[in-house]
C-alpha cells in the first residue's frame, strides 16, 4: 500500500502560525510520526506540501497510472474555492481523503464552502494533527 500526503499553503507554517487553532507542532514533525505510523503498517509514503496552486494540480496529476492507493490531502484555503484542485482530484482515479486540522464549519462562513470535498472521497475536519492519522486509517479501512 502507498499514501501521498499533500499540503497546500502555509501548512509549512504549522507551529508558528495561529497555535491557538493549530497548535504548535511542526508540518515535519506531523510528518514524521506519520512515517512512523505508516512504518509499523507497512505502508509506503510520499510527503508533498507546496503554496502554489498549480504545483499542486500538477502533484495531483504525477498520481494518475500509478500505483499509489490514495491521497490524504489538507489543502489549507485551497478547499474554500479552488475549482482547479477540485478538477484535478476528478481526474486521477485514485481515492482522495480531505482533512483539516480545524473544525472549517465551526469558523468563519467563508470556510463553510468546501469546492474541493465535492470530489473527495471524504471530509475530515477538526481534530488536530490527528486529522491526518484519521484520513489515513480510513483510506486502510477502505482497502481492508
Ligand atoms: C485548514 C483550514 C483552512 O480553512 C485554512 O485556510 C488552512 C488550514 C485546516 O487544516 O484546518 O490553511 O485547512
Amino acid at each position: 500500500m502507498k499514501i501521498l500526503f499533500m499540503n497546500g499553503p502555509n501548512l509549512n507554517m504549522l507551529g508558528i502560525r495561529e497555535k491557538q487553532i493549530y497548535g504548535d507542532m511542526s508540518l515535519d514533525t506531523i510528518n514524521q510520526r506519520l512515517q512512523a505510523e505508516c512504518d509499523k503498517l507497512g505502508v509506503e509514503t510520499e510527503f508533498y506540501q507546496s503554496n502554489i496552486e498549480g504545483e499542486l494540480v500538477d502533484k495531483i496529476h504525477s498520481t494518475y497510472g500509478t500505483n499509489y492507493d490514495g491521497i490524504v490531502f489538507n489543502p489549507g484555503a485551497y478547499s474554500h474555492y479552488s475549482l482547479a484542485l477540485s478538477d484535478a482530484i476528478k481526474c486521477i482515479n485514485i481515492p482522495v481523503v480531505e482533512v483539516h486540522m480545524s473544525n472549517v464549519f465551526a469558523r468563519e462562513d467563508s470556510r463553510h464552502q468546501m469546492t474541493t470535498a465535492k470530489n473527495s472521497l471524504g471530509v475530515i475536519s477538526g481534530f488536530g494533527e490527528q486529522s491526518y492519522f484519521l484520513g489515513l486509517y480510513a483510506l486502510l479501512g477502505r482497502k481492508a
